[in-house]
């Protein structure tokens, strides 16, 4: 009997322990965190020293400044890179989340799962990404990104038709022409993820300023590595908008 009893309780704690979250389910909620609006960020100057580290290569961390009239402000820091190609090379990386896990550490999986024409020039793209950030400690998440060529920004925030493991994200591409180098491109990078639950300090550290970093510096060791690379196919018709800036 005690036996029985044993064998129903480690069932029990079996399945409960590897029960799937079913990711096609709605989230449960709405956006939290306030989505970015497309174009330059609002109230971010570089200073002298600031110029120096990004013509150096380096990248340079700014805190974003809230509209003060937005009640829920994105409160997220900037990450700020220079880069030696030309907007459309930086775009076709950025763009080709397709191949995201090829190219960017600690993403496991990435593929969008719709990719639509938008009026105005826009697109809507979805993507599934998975990110293995520590061993046993792995996300899922569904992103809705919306691309504004004309504007020279990707937007996203979470696919509130679909559970993520993120309580809420939201985060914001700007792709400039350099203030001076022609053919050189200024990347601005900002992602806000509010995590659910209680979450260990190391992937609170990596969520943040780590992580931001990273996207910077891989979109520009690729775009430095293949100068004239091409659009992905869905967004061909996109490449003149991008290059009118
Ligand atoms: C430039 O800005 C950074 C960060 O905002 C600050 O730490 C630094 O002292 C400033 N440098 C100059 C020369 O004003």
């Amino acid at each position: 009997m005690t036996r029985l009893l044993f064998t129903a309780l480690l069932l029990v704690l079996y399945s409960s322990a590897f029960a799937k979250k079913d990711y096609n389910k709605p989230h449960g909620h709405g956006p939290v965190l306030s989505p970015y609006k497309p174009g330059k960020f609002e109230g971010l100057s570089l200073n002298k020293s600031e110029e120096k580290k990004l013509a150096e290569g380096k990248s340079v961390m700014k805190q974003s400044m809230p509209d003060p009239n937005d009640p829920n402000p994105a409160g997220g820091a900037i990450c700020v890179q220079d880069i030696q190609a030309p907007l459309d090379a930086v775009w076709s990386q950025i763009l080709d989340l397709d191949n995201y896990k090829k190219k960017v550490a600690k993403v496991l999986e990435s593929k969008n799962y719709k990719v639509a024409p938008q009026k105005d020039g826009k697109y809507q793209i979805k993507t599934k990404m998975v990110m293995g950030v520590m061993p046993g400690y792995k996300y899922t998440s569904f992103y809705d990104h919306t691309f504004h060529p004309r504007e020279g920004s990707m937007t996203w925030t979470l696919d509130y038709d679909k559970t993520s493991d993120f309580d809420d994200v939201s985060g914001h591409w700007h792709v400039a022409e350099h203030p001076s180098k022609p053919d050189c491109t200024r990347v601005f990078y900002a992602c806000d993820i509010k995590m659910a639950g209680s979450v260990p300090k190391p992937i609170i550290n990596f969520i943040g300023k780590v992580a931001l970093k990273q996207a910077t510096s891989w979109v520009k060791k690729e775009s430095e590595g293949s100068p004239v690379a091409n659009l992905p196919k869905p967004f061909d018709s996109a490449k003149d908008a991008i290059l009118s800036k």
